[in-house]
């Protein structure tokens, strides 16, 4: 099948598209950066350069290729001359809405988007499934990220004409992730400065990075249209998770800070994320999409990325 990627540069993205090309599918993945195109060509896609805020170019560039499924793996938390966040707001804003242009103009018969496990509303016990309502009263620090993602999940499902996909991966790990034993998290426990925050509640529900990706193989053909929770079996409380990945790293045991204090030192969306964010089920995406977890638990996952790690 000819599949159109956005974002194949990225983290899931380089886990991805040897998959589709392993799989026998022609391949064009998208980047702004000449050296990301001459990766990605090494993988055995097609690569094209162009700029997901230039709508036109980017009409150009799809309806050439005119593919029968597009996927939306951009963001920019990797960004580094500007926020990162402020701009994977606007990836998934603006963005979307182009890339939902260029595929319609170009006769997409699919399109299936990244998105997240973690803004579903805290409130109510127990994991988030697909009907808990996003968290569109969340405080102001969270709230824009939240408004982004409902509506880059609206554009997907309700683009006349294509059958929208929506996968709402976990917390990602695995190589070249915030969790890859180079990177920050693990930086950050090794010098003792990732700190329980309040109780620690924060529910995390956390997904390797090639697990994601063979799910959104499954979903090349296998998903009906709609809203998939892509994460492990066992969602941890940042209390559980956080003491473990430090003594694998052989670090010392993480500090707890208060939440009155962490509100001023890190911020509210951190408090979020630490302390109130609620885990997800993936009872849906076993059901439905004939996708299981191969690594079930971030147990088994963190052990074998930190355990062969040096410090
Ligand atoms: N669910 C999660 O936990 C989650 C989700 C996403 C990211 N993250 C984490 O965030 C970190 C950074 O993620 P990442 O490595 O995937 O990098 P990233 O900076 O988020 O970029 C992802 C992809 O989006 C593309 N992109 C971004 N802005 C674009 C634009 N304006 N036009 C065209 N393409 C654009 C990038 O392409 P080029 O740069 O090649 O142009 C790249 O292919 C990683 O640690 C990752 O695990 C976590």
């Amino acid at each position: 099948m000819e599949v159109f990627i956005a974002g194949g540069s990225g983290a899931i993205g380089r886990c991805l598209v040897p998959m589709l090309v392993a799989q026998g599918h022609r391949v064009t993945a998208m980047t702004r950066s000449p050296d990301n195109a001459s990766a990605l060509r090494a993988m055995g896609a097609d690569a094209v350069i162009a700029d997901v805020f230039d709508a036109a170019k980017l009409i150009d560039v799809v309806t050439q290729v005119k593919p029968r499924i597009v996927i939306h793996q951009l963001t920019a938390f990797g960004e580094t001359q500007a926020d990162p966040l402020a701009q994977t707001i606007r990836v998934r804003g603006e963005g979307t809405r182009n890339l939902v242009e260029a595929a319609r103009a170009a006769g997409a018969a699919r399109l299936i988007t990244q998105s997240i496990s973690f803004v579903c509303s805290p409130r109510g016990t127990g994991l988030s499934d697909e009907s808990t309502p996003l968290y569109l009263d969340a405080p102001e620090a969270v709230l824009p990220l939240v408004q982004a993602v409902e509506q880059m999940e609206r554009l997907t499902l309700n683009t006349d004409g294509i059958e929208g996909v929506v996968l709402r991966y976990g917390w990602f790990y695995g190589p070249g992730t915030n969790y890859d034993p180079a990177n920050s998290i693990p930086r950050s426990v090794r010098k003792g400065r990732a700190p329980i925050v309040g109780e620690g509640a924060g529910t995390y529900s956390f997904i390797h990075l090639r697990d994601a990706a063979r799910a959104t193989m499954q979903a090349l053909t296998g998903a009906a249209p709609g809203i998939y929770n892509i994460v492990d079996d066992e969602p941890a409380r940042l209390s559980e998770w956080l003491p473990v990945m430090a003594e694998l790293l052989q670090a010392p045991p993480p500090a707890h800070l208060p939440v009155s204090d962490a509100r001023r030192a890190l911020g509210d969306m951190l408090v979020y994320i630490m302390n109130e964010q609620r885990g997800a089920s993936n009872a849906k995406a076993r059901r439905e999409l004939g996708w299981e977890p191969e690594i079930r638990s971030w147990r088994e996952g963190f052990k074998a990325l930190y355990c062969s790690a040096s410090p």
